[in-house]
């Protein structure tokens, strides 16, 4: 693995959850090497680098989604607002609760718009009666940007939405718990630009409650969207920072050479 670099920077504002020296193996393969990542709040924190470089699986770290995958092991503190997700007393559907995640394919259940976004609430209890159910639905609907497009036909599948519409129905289905963070895994990867402009719009206005963390391939997009970003190459970040900053002027030549498109 390639030298260590020490990218502490400060943050301006509160830190919604800290990685603390992670290291991941599947196997003996180790993909991540003394990670160190600070996530502030009701920011958007974009993770970038080559396929393969860990960004997935520093992501599902975050949620513990890695605990799902056998041969995964994770070393080292992930906390969320101080406390440590790894402990033996954190409880990981109340941790995913807290820390919801979006993935690359829209996967919505085979199930109507209107269910899609109440399972959440109805598995965790959220709503005491119907009324408080249709409430969540409405403004979690409404703060994905689908609630126009779906308000008339809530009782259809949610499969027969366009895939940009599917995504916001997916993040609607993620908002409707309350979570904290926000996981998103190249949310775009899958739409055409109008729908990749919505998302993208979206996730802006997202973080006024949100703190959001998303791994994209799209330069332009990490640029668009977030306040803060990670690069990752081989395994390590070789530089976090702002935005602004790591895609103006990168302290890293590695940084450089990829946003200019000269590897990866
Ligand atoms: N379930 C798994 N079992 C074994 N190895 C895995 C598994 N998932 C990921 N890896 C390995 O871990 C390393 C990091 O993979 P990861 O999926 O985190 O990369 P990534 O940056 O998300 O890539 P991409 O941009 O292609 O999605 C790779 O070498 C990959 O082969
Ligand atoms: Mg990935």
């Amino acid at each position: 693995m390639g030298q260590q670099v020490d990218n502490h920077i400060n943050i301006s504002g509160r830190i919604r959850m800290q990685a603390k020296n992670i290291d991941v193996f599947y196997g003996d393969k180790q993909a991540l090497n003394k990670i160190n990542l600070d996530i502030a709040a009701n920011q958007v924190t974009a993770l970038i680098g080559p396929s393969g470089c860990g960004k997935s699986t520093f992501l599902r770290c975050l949620n513990r989604m890695n605990d799902t995958i056998d041969s995964c092991k994770v070393k080292g503190d992930v906390t969320l607002d101080q406390r440590d997700i790894y402990s033996r007393d954190m409880d990981v559907v109340e941790l995913r609760a807290r820390v919801g995640m979006v993935f690359q394919k829209p996967n919505p259940f085979p199930k109507s718009i209107f269910d899609n976004v109440a399972y959440g609430p109805r598995i965790h209890g959220l709503a005491h009666n119907r009324q408080e159910l249709d409430k969540i639905v409405d403004l979690s609907l409404k703060r994905a940007g689908l609630y126009d497009e779906v308000s008339e036909r809530l009782n259809t599948p949610g499969t027969s939405l366009s895939g940009g519409q599917q995504q916001r129905l997916c993040i609607a289905r993620a908002i409707a718990i309350s979570p904290e963070v926000i996981l998103m895994d190249e949310p775009c990867s899958a739409l055409d630009p109008i729908a990749t402009a919505k998302v993208e719009e979206l996730i802006d206005e997202l973080k006024e409650h949100y703190t959001i963390v998303i791994v994209t391939h799209n330069m332009q997009q990490a640029a668009r969207v977030s306040q803060y970003t990670a690069f990752f190459h081989l395994g390590e970040i070789v530089e976090f920072g702002e935005t602004e900053k790591i895609f103006t002027n990168p302290a890293e030549k590695r940084t450089q050479d990829y946003i200019t498109g000269r590897f990866g």
